[in-house]
Order: C-alpha cells, then structure tokens, then sequence
C-alpha cells in the first residue's frame, strides 16, 4: 500500500478475483482502501489512457479474454450505523464490504430487511449495480441512497434511490452510466421492529421442516442459506456468476403460445399485460440442464447456471450461452438476455 491508500500490480492474475475461476490477466490492478485513494489515484493518472473495470468480488463477471486495460479494486471496508429513530437504523456500509457479512451485520443489530438477501455472493459496491434480489425481496426496497466518484470528474456524488433508476436486475449504473461512476459506499434504511417477507419460494415450508414456528430474521436468514446451498453450486466447488441468464419478462400471448404444448408452465404475474417466465425451466425443457462439454456446462439442479468444472475457457462459456440462446430463441419465440457482465 503506498502512502495514498492505493496499491497497484502489473500483469496480474484474475483466476482468483472471478468466482467463474476463469484463468485471465489485466494489464494493471489498482486495490483501493477508501474512496480518498481513489481520489488520488485519479488525481495521479488520466483515467481514459486505458480502459477500465470496477471489481467488486468477480462473481458476476465473464472475462472471455485478458483485459488489456486496469482493473480498480473496492476494498473500502467499514460498516456503522449512522442514523437512528423509533422504527429505523440506518446503515453506512463501503464498497468492499462482502454482502452476506453486511447481512449479518443488520441480523447481529436486529435489523430487518436484507435477510432474504442472503448468501449473495459478491461486495457492497455491485449490489446497487446489479440491483440484487432473491426471494421477494431487491436492494431498491432497503437502499436510501449511496455515493459514488465520477471517474471522469474525480468528484464525489450521492444518488438518491430514485435517482438509481432501479430495475429487475438493473439500474442506470449498468446503462447511461456504466463505467462511469465508481461506487464506494451505500446506506440501507433497516427496520428495528422486522416485518417478515415469508412468501416466497420455499422459506415457509424450510421453517416448518425446522420447526420454527415464531420466525426471526435470522431464522429467515438461515432458510434462504439452506435453500440455496440445495439449488446453487458453491463457486469454491464449481466455478459460475449465479443465473447466467435473466428471467424474461413476456407478453401473456407468448405465454398462451406455450402453455399450448406445455400446460405446466411456472410464471410469475408482472402486470396485466406480461408475465415473467423462469429461463430455467424454458432451458431445462429444451434439454440443456447437467450437460456436460468437457470441462464446461450446464448445472444439473439449476438450468440457469453455467459451471466451470474446472479450466474452461471463458469464450467456451459465452459460446455455450449464444448456443442456449438460439435454441430457446428457436422452440419458445423468446431471447433470454444475460444477467452476468461479459468482458
Ligand atoms: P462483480 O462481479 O465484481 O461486478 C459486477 C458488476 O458490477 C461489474 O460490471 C462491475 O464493474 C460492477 N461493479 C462492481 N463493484 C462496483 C462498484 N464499487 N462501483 C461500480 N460498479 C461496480 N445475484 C442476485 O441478484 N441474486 C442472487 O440470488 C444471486 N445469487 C448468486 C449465487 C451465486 C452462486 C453466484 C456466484 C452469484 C449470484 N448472484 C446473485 C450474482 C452476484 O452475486 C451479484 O450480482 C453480486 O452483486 C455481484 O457482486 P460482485 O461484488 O461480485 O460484483
Ligand atoms: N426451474 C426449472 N428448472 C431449473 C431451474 C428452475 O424448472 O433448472 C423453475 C422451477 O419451477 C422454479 C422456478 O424455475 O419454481 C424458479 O426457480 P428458482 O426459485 O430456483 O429461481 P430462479 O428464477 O431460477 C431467481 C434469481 C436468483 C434468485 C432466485 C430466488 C434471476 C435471474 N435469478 O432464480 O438470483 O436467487 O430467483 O429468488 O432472477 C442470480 O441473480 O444470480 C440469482 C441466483
């Protein structure tokens, strides 16, 4: 670490900073601890010489080649409650600090609202990126705001969560300003008195197996680890990003399309107008789920992951993607889109 709260290595190795294990280099990495060392680097460097790419954990990223440009780290990475009143804390967390950690910060304070999140592998900086969301609940419920440097400013901005423009798996950080802003910390609005989101998937009947009948939040927090240590692989285990693939979101006469062959299709009402269809299950009655290519392929307990099994290439991964692409394109009509960031 130099005396600016930055450290930089040249040629460095990525295998270990993507949970996909794809062996990969970048040209620089440049680990931050505060978000004054990212003001100071940018004061040292001019940032459009090379391209660039913010790393949270790497669990949502598909390096398909080396990155011939430098890679600028979030290791920022201190939690506080800033704010409180009768019903709600709210916490300040930085960019580097590992989500589940976060979750079990609030679980630790009693504070509820991000037990269903999780287990979400990967750093605070993505999650408002990628508007995270499992089991009934997204970022954009909790966030109150969270700031970000512009890269091409060098200045310091906070955007409130309106102002984030978030949606299912998206928000304008991954649109109009990709690439731009490097975020560096966000505050969540958590309620000290926790209302329970139980509806979703199968926390109701996890707490019943485990006799639970007075749920808290860690009790919550604990049925979702169980749920998806069941489906999801363990990146330490088998490389992959999680859903490889977004959910689509359809017009119901798609739907009515298929429910023509497929009476038991599973979708989710999104409006009166549209339906959001699992793309796991569109890829699993396609044929694709457990198949194997050598060391790369699809998960045999979730269609919607692509695995490592160890050496792949990344470009072999994204060609398997295009290949899953065209055929679901083909037998359903629909062009899934994918979730993960492809480099
Ligand atoms: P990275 O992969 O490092 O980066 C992802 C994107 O965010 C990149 O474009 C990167 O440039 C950008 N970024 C990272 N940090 C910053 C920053 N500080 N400022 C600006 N941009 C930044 N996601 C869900 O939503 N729900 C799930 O249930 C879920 N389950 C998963 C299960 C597994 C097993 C895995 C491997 C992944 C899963 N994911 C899930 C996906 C992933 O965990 C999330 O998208 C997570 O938020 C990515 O965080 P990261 O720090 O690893 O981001
Ligand atoms: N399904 C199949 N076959 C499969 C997988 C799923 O038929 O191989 C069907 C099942 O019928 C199931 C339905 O799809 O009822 C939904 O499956 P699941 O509950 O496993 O969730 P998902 O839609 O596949 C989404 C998110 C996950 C999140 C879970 C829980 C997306 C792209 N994925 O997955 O997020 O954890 O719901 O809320 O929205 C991620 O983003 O990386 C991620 C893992």
């Amino acid at each position: 670490m130099n005396n600016r709260g930055y450290t930089s290595i040249k040629n460095a190795n990525l295998e270990s900073l993507n949970t996909f294990g794809i062996k990969s280099k970048a040209r620089e990495l440049v680990r931050f601890s505060s978000s004054d060392a990212v003001l100071s680097y940018l004061d040292a460097i001019n940032i459009e010489d090379f391209p660039h790419l913010i790393l949270g954990g790497g669990s949502n990223l598909l390096f398909t080649k080396d990155f011939n440009g430098t890679i600028l780290s979030a290791e920022m990475n201190s939690t506080e409650i800033i704010q409180e009143d009768e019903e709600y804390a709210w916490v300040k967390s930085d960019a580097g600090v590992v989500w589940h950690d976060l979750v079990q910060f609030a679980l630790k304070h009693n504070l509820g609202g991000i037990e269903n999140l999780s287990l979400i592998p990967g750093k605070n900086g993505a999650a408002p990126m990628q508007n995270i969301g499992a089991y009934g609940v997204e970022l954009k419920d909790v966030l109150q705001d969270l700031t970000a440097i512009d890269l091409f400013e060098a200045k310091e901005h906070t955007f409130t969560n309106s102002e984030c423009e978030f949606g299912y798996r998206d928000s304008i950080f991954k649109k109009r300003l990709k690439n731009r802003f490097f975020i560096t910390s966000i505050t969540l609005k958590l309620r000290k008195n926790p209302v329970l989101n139980l509806d979703y998937g199968a926390i109701r009947q996890t707490l019943e197996r485990n006799s639970v009948s007075k749920p808290t939040i860690t009790d919550v927090s604990k049925a979702v680890c169980e749920i998806r240590q069941s489906k999801l692989p363990d990146p330490k285990e088998i490389g992959n990003a999680g859903s490889f693939f977004k959910n689509p979101i359809v017009p119901k006469s798609v739907l009515r399309d298929i429910q023509k062959e497929y009476s038991g299709i599973v979708f989710y009402e999104i409006s009166d107008e549209e339906v959001k269809i699992p793309a796991g299950w569109l890829i699993e009655k396609a044929g694709w789920k457990g198949k194997r290519f050598g060391n790369f392929g699809v998960h045999a307990n979730q269609a919607l992951v692509l695995v490592n099994y160890g050496g792949a290439k990344g470009s072999d991964i994204f060609d398997l993607s295009e290949n899953i692409i065209a055929d679901i394109r083909q037998k359903f009509g629909i062009t899934l889109e994918r979730e993960v960031n492809v480099l």
